[in-house]
Parts: C-alpha cells; structure tokens; sequence
C-alpha cells in the first residue's frame, strides 16, 4: 500500500500500537498528524520519523476525554491546510474490576475515549477521507469485542460497539476507494495493562 502525497491520523501515537502503527505509516510514505496527551512522547516521536522517513510529522497535543473533539482538531488542521486521507482511531484504554466498585468519572472517561470520541473524529473526517479515496479508516477494536467481558464490561462492550459501527461503515463506504476495517488484536504487550492496573489482567494471565 502506499501511503505517499496522503496525511494520516493516528490517535493515542504516544505509545503502544499507535507509536507503532504512526511507524509504519511513514515507513509507506504517509505524512502524519499525532495526537495524544502527552506532547513529549508525540514530539520525540516525530523527530524520530522525520529523520528516519521523509514525512512531514504535525504534533497536536489533545485529550480525547474531551466531547466531541472533531470540531477542535478539524480548525487545527485547516489552519494547517492540511487534509486527511487515512484517520486510525487507535486511542482507548481499559479499567479492570466490579462496575459497582469503579470511579464514575473513570468510566465516563473510558466512554468517551474508545467510544464517544471516536464516533465524533470518524463523522467529522470521513467525507475528506472519502474525497482523497486513497486512504483507509482503521478503528481499533479488540477481540474483546467478540464476547462480554465480566470484569472489563465498560471495556468490551466499548470495543463491541468500535467493531459493530465499524463494520457498517465499512459496508457504506465500499466502492469509495477508502479502505475501512476494525483491527481486533489479542493481548500485546504495551502500556495499556499499566493503565488497566490489573496484574491478573496481564498477558499470559487471561
Ligand atoms: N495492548 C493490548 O493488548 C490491546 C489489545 C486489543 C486492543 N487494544 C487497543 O489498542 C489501542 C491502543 O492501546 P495500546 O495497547 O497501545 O495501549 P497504550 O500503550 O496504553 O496506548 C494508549 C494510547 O491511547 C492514548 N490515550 C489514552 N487516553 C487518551 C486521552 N484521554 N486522550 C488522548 N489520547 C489518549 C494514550 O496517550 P496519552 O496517555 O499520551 O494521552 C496512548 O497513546 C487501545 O484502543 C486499546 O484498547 C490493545
């Protein structure tokens, strides 16, 4: 695939699957945008690829725990003059434990992130993903998505909804030239189980 003379997003880019998928993408021609809160990460990354590919790399530091983010990043990159082709909504996070015993601010957090945010960033981008045609919507899911998760039920059932909306955009958008899917991957080791803060939760634990 080549990514060349088209500009990727790539939500949560600050560790994990988003630092790496961010990699790839330049390593296929992509320039990028970079977005997660911690802006030292996202500026450290991109000076990596700049001096490894020949991207351009645009950091926007941004919290996604924000409601409707869409409207926000929209005005950063026309100030920009920047268009997307490829948005890879990657950032998300799990909380592990009974839900009567979880922080309610946590859970409305983790909502917003993997669900709320990403349902905003995907209509607010499509139609320029659709008009470049070159490019592709990836949404992170998970194969927590595939069955209920007593223990992490705000998180499957984030991750269900991720793969479900997907699946019908897929379906909307064929013909377009815009690749659309759900990545669902297995445990990988990353951040995500210091987030979680569960050591049973651990890969080789579950
Ligand atoms: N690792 C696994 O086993 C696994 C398996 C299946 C699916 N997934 C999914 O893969 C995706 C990436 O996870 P990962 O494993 O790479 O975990 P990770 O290393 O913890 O990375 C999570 C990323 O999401 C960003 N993020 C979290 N909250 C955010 C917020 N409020 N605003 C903006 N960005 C935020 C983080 O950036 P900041 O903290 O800098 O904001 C970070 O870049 C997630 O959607 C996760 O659910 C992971």
């Amino acid at each position: 695939l080549d990514y060349r003379g088209t500009t990727a997003l790539v939500t949560g880019a600050s560790s994990g699957l988003g630092r790496e998928l961010s990699s790839r993408l330049a390593g296929r021609g992509a320039d990028l945008v970079l977005v997660a809160r911690r802006a030292d990460r996202l500026e450290e990354l991109a000076a990596e690829l700049r001096t490894r590919t020949r991207a351009t790399v645009t950091v926007l530091p941004y919290d996604l725990a924000t409601p409707r983010p869409g409207a926000a990043l929209a005005a950063m990159l026309r100030e920009r003059d920047i268009t997307l082709g490829t948005l890879v909504n990657n950032a998300g996070f799990g909380s592990h434990g009974a839900l009567a015993d979880a922080d309610s601010d946590r859970v409305a957090a983790e909502v917003q992130v993997n669900v709320a945010s990403l349902v905003d960033l995907t209509r607010t981008f499509l139609p320029e993903l659709v008009a470049t045609g070159r490019g592709a919507l990836v949404n992170v899911a998970s194969t927590a998505s595939y069955q209920a998760t007593p223990g992490m039920a705000v998180y499957g059932a984030t991750k269900a909804f991720v793969r479900s909306f997907t699946e019908a955009l897929w379906y909307e958008t064929r013909g377009t030239g815009l690749r659309t899917l759900a990545l669902s991957p297995g445990p990988v080791p990353t951040e995500f189980f210091d987030v979680l803060g569960a050591e049973e939760a651990k890969i080789g634990q579950v």
